[in-house]
C-alpha cells in the first residue's frame, strides 16, 4: 500500500508539476538576431554612441554592444584566453573563450557587423559556456547569409589576434593608422601585393632619398617580417 501511494505521488508530481519544456527561441533585436533557450530573457539599454544590452538566464549574463566604437578583445590576455577566427553566417568573426572553463571571457566580435558598425557579445566567468558558444553561431545581421553547413569554432591555438596587433603596433603604427591616412597611407587601403613589393621584395633596392620610401621599408622590415606576418598585420587592420 505504502509503495502504491509513493508511485501515485510520483505520477501526480509528473502530471501536474512537469517542468516547463526548454525550447530554443529567437531573440530579435532588430539590427541583429540570435537564438537561445527560452530560459533566457533580454534587457535592452541605451548606450551613448551605440546600442547596448544584456541577455541573462539568471545564472549567466552576456552583454552586447553594437556601434562604431564598440570595444574589442584587445585587453584579453592570450595566456588565459583561446581565440578562433571563423565566418558566422557569412561575416568574419573572432571568438574567444577561457583556457580554464568558467574563468575568463566568452565572446564574439564582428569588426564589420554592418553599416560600419562593430558588434561584440560577451560574458565573463560563465557557468555554461556551451550554450553561449552555440548562440554565437546563430547571430545574424540584416544582410547576413545564413549558413547551411554547421559552423565550427576551432580553438586549436593557430589564431591569436594579439600577434597581428603587436606586429602592427611595434613596426607600422607610428606612421600608418589602421584605417585613416597618417604619415603614410592606411594599412587597410593597401593590398598584399603592394605590401610584398614594399617589404618582402629585395630585388628593387634602388636607393631613394625620403625616409619612408620603399628602400626604407625594405631595409627595415625585409629581414624579419614574413608574408605570414604581413597577413597577420592586414588581418588586424581589417
Ligand atoms: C617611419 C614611418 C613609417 C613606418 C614605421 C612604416 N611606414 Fe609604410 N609608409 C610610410 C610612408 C610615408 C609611406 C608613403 C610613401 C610614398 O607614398 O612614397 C609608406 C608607404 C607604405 C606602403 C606603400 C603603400 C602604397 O600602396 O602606396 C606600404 C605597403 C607600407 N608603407 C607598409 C608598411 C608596413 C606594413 C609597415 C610596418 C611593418 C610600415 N609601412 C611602416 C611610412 C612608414
Amino acid at each position: 500500500m505504502k509503495s502504491i501511494s509513493a508511485s501515485l505521488l510520483i505520477l501526480l508530481f509528473f502530471t501536474y508539476c512537469k517542468p516547463e519544456e526548454v525550447k530554443i527561441i529567437e531573440f530579435d533585436f532588430k539590427v541583429f538576431k540570435l537564438e537561445l533557450p527560452n530560459t533566457w530573457r533580454k534587457i535592452e539599454r541605451n548606450g551613448i554612441d551605440s546600442f547596448v544590452g544584456e541577455l541573462t538566464d539568471g545564472n549567466d549574463s552576456i552583454y552586447f554592444d553594437y556601434g562604431r566604437y564598440s570595444s574589442d578583445f584587445k585587453h584579453e590576455d592570450d595566456l588565459t584566453q583561446l581565440f578562433s577566427k571563423e565566418k558566422v553566417n557569412g561575416k568574419k568573426a573572432i571568438i574567444t573563450k577561457p583556457t580554464n572553463y568558467g574563468k575568463g571571457l566568452v565572446g564574439i566580435l564582428f569588426k564589420k557587423a554592418n553599416h560600419k558598425n562593430k558588434f561584440v557579445l560577451a560574458g565573463r566567468n560563465l557557468k555554461n559556456e556551451e550554450i553561449v558558444l552555440e548562440a554565437f553561431k546563430t547571430i545574424v545581421f540584416e544582410d547576413s547569409e545564413k549558413d547551411t553547413i554547421p559552423i565550427k569554432f576551432n580553438f586549436n591555438g593557430d589564431f591569436n589576434p594579439n600577434i597581428g596587433r603587436n606586429l602592427f603596433m611595434q613596426n607600422c603604427a607610428s606612421c600608418h593608422h589602421p584605417s585613416k591616412y597618417g604619415t603614410g597611407p592606411s594599412i587597410k587601403s593597401m593590398d598584399l601585393i603592394s605590401m610584398k613589393k614594399w617589404i618582402l621584395d629585395s630585388t628593387e633596392t634602388k636607393r631613394t632619398e625620403t625616409i619612408a620610401d620603399k628602400f626604407y621599408h625594405q631595409k627595415k622590415f625585409n629581414q624579419y617580417l614574413s608574408e605570414e606576418d604581413l597577413m597577420k598585420i592586414i588581418d588586424h587592420c581589417e
